[in-house]
């Protein structure tokens, strides 16, 4: 290339400025774009695009991590998906089965997402074990539990984990999504859609 042909020379270092200014410039626009698009697929509106029928949304609005008396709350990717980068992005390139998911309709009506959701809650169920549910982990600081304050029940179980033997979803696997009972009229009401 003709910048390296002249090195010494004021025009190839010119160049080679420019060259460089518009590699900067194009990490950065580069970066911004990067950062966007993961704001942008980890909000609910996002996963709420595709999973809009019903469950699993309304079994998550009767959780207390959709509403509670202080307003402190889990939205889809704050469980589903882990904050550090190598587990954020592989969970984002294994949503390539998703889209192709989406396409084909596997879940587009509740009866066809009833028939598909063991398969989607085991997978969901090994990651959380997989992660040792990292992302209740990132809210719920077992350290920093309390456990005087909680039920003598909750003291004993609470006391063994890091054990190894279980991890929060063996216990609390309805904390994102309670079970499926049918929904009472005044439920169905108060639901976002
Ligand atoms: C393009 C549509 C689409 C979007 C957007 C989407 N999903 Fe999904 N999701 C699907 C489909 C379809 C399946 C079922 C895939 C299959 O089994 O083939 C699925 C499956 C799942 C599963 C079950 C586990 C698994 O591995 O199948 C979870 C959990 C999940 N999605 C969470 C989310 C979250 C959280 C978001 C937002 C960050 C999201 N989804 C965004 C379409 C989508
Ligand atoms: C407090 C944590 C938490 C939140 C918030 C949460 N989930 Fe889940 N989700 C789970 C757990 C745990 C499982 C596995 C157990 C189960 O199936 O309920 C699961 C399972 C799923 C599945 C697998 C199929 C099924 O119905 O079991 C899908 C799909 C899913 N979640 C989507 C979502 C979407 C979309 C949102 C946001 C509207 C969301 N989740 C919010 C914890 C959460
Ligand atoms: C974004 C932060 C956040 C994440 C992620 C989160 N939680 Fe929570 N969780 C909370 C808050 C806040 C409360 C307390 C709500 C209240 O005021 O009662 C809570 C309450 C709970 C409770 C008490 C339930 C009850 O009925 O009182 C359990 C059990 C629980 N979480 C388990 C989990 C598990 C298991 C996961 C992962 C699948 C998880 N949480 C993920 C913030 C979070
Ligand atoms: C071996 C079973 C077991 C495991 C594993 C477990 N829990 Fe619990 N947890 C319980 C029981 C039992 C209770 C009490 C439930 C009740 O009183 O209805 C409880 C209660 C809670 C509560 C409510 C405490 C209160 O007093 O308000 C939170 C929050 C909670 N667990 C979070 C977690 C998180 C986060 C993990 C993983 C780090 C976890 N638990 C792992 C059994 C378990």
């Amino acid at each position: 290339m003709s910048i390296f042909r002249e090195p010494g020379s004021r025009r190839g270092r010119g160049r080679t400025l420019v060259l460089l200014a518009a590699g900067a410039l194009l990490g950065i626009i580069g970066v911004v774009a990067f950062n966007t698009t993961l704001e942008a697929t980890s909000t609910d509106e996002f996963c709420l695009g595709c999973h809009n029928h019903g469950i699993p949304y309304k079994q998550h609005q009767l959780t207390v991590h959709y509403t509670n008396p202080h307003g402190v709350v889990a939205g889809c990717s704050d469980c589903h998906v882990q904050h550090e980068f190598v587990p954020k992005m592989t969970r984002k390139i294994e949503a390539a089965r998703e889209v192709w998911g989406h396409l084909r309709g596997v879940i587009d009506t509740d009866e066809k997402y009833l028939a598909h959701q063991p398969a989607m809650k085991a997978r969901e169920l090994a990651r959380f074990r997989a992660s040792d549910s990292a992302t209740c982990r990132s809210c719920h600081d077992v350290a920093r539990m309390d456990l005087e304050a909680q039920s003598p029940k909750a003291r004993r179980e609470h006391a063994r984990l890091g054990s190894g033997a279980k991890t929060c979803v063996d216990c609390h696997e309805e904390a994102g999504h309670a079970a499926l009972a049918p929904a009472t009229a005044e439920q169905e009401q108060s639901f976002d859609f």
